[in-house]
């Protein structure tokens, strides 16, 4: 006998209105999610239909139906707690641009650091499971093998550091909370996907090398790096993984604790990705200096490759689209 769990949960996703906020609102209200979730839950052996209501915040950009919430006023974010009683939250906003976050440091860890404790503070109080988006920049790329999720990291730069302080405050809150609690730091490398129209191609440092493959009519020639290897995941990869750890976490009550790490396995160096956009637009490399010696800037790290392990172990699908396919279909 088939047991039916109709089963109501109330997902948060701040930074909706950015590339992977965008994607994981998506991912959570596919009717193919929301209605019986991935078919069925072995262990109970029951269907799961599960009805994902989500609430996407944003700021700048909050058009309905996004609310907006400052993640930086204590005020916003208790009010929108308190009005919306989220069972998870997916905690995507940040200041992700690395220049930015250099030069204005107050308002980098006002959002990456204090916001981001205030958020771990609040669910950790009402029971709500809290995934924190990180990246890999937390290391300083010196491994030559693939980082585990209890390597140590040693960030380069300013955005690297405001992304691991972010870490340090959920891990010491959730620690205090007790080993019940449940939260995932999930760590991922260059995102890419469809990019807003208002803000275009250099909403990922992926996509913008579109333009750097257009623009055939550049006076001088642009500097593309061949020798750093990257590992561009799609935005929609990473959030079905957060949508199967949420249903883990906040629906069958599984013990979701802790650093994870996703990552697509395709090693692209920037020049390889601009010359397969050349290809597929038929434009020229003509204009594109390929940067073959290695970068003397030490701000940045030269080769990270998140391992995936404890996702695998724990049976999450960590499957990545193919690069080429994708922008073959998308270009
Ligand atoms: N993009 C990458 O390649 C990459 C790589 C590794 C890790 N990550 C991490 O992935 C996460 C998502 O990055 P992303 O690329 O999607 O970022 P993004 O496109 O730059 O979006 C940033 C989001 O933060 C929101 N935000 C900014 N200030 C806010 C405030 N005061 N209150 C509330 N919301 C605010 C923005 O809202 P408005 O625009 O509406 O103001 C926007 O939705 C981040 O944690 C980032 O560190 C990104």
């Amino acid at each position: 006998m088939s047991l039916a769990i109709d089963t109501r949960v109330k997902v948060l996703v701040t930074g909706a209105s950015g590339l992977l906020g965008r994607a994981v609102m998506l991912e959570f209200q596919d009717p193919e999610r929301s209605g019986t979730f991935h078919g069925t839950d072995h262990a109970a052996g029951a269907q799961m239909p599960i009805k994902w209501t989500t609430v996407g915040a944003a700021f700048s950009r909050a058009e309905p139906p996004l609310v907006k919430v400052d993640l930086t006023s204590k005020e916003s974010v208790v009010a929108a707690f308190d009005h919306l009683a989220p069972q998870a939250v997916i905690h995507c906003a940040a200041e992700r641009r690395p220049e930015v976050a250099e030069k204005d440091k107050d308002a980098t860890t006002k959002l990456n650091v204090d916001s981001t404790r205030l958020l771990a503070e609040l669910c950790a109080a009402r029971g709500i499971f809290l995934v924190y988006i990180s990246t890999d920049y937390v290391f300083d790329g010196l491994k030559p093998s693939a980082y585990d999720v209890d390597d140590v990291p040693n960030p380069l730069n300013g955005y690297g550091q405001s992304k691991r302080a972010g870490e340090i405050a959920v891990t010491e809150v959730m620690t205090a909370a007790g080993p019940n609690a449940k939260y995932a730091i999930m760590r991922v490398p260059v995102l890419y996907g469809e990019v807003s129209p208002t803000v275009g191609n250099k909403e990922s440092a992926v996509n913008i090398l579109v333009d750097v493959a257009r623009n055939a009519s550049a006076d001088r020639p642009q500097a593309v790096d061949d020798v750093m290897p990257r590992y561009p995941t799609h935005v929609g990869d990473v959030a079905r993984v957060l949508a199967d750890l949420t249903l883990r976490a906040a629906v069958k009550g599984e013990l979701v604790h802790g650093i994870f790490h996703y990552s697509a396995e395709e090693q692209w160096t920037k020049f390889d990705m601009t010359a397969l956009f050349v290809e597929l637009l038929g434009t020229t490399l003509d204009h594109i200096e390929r940067v073959t010696t290695p970068s003397t800037d030490v701000t940045r790290p030269k080769h990270v490759k998140l391992s995936t392990k404890r996702l695998r172990d724990m049976g999450v699908d960590v499957t990545a689209r193919s690069f080429r396919g994708w922008w073959t279909a998308n270009l």
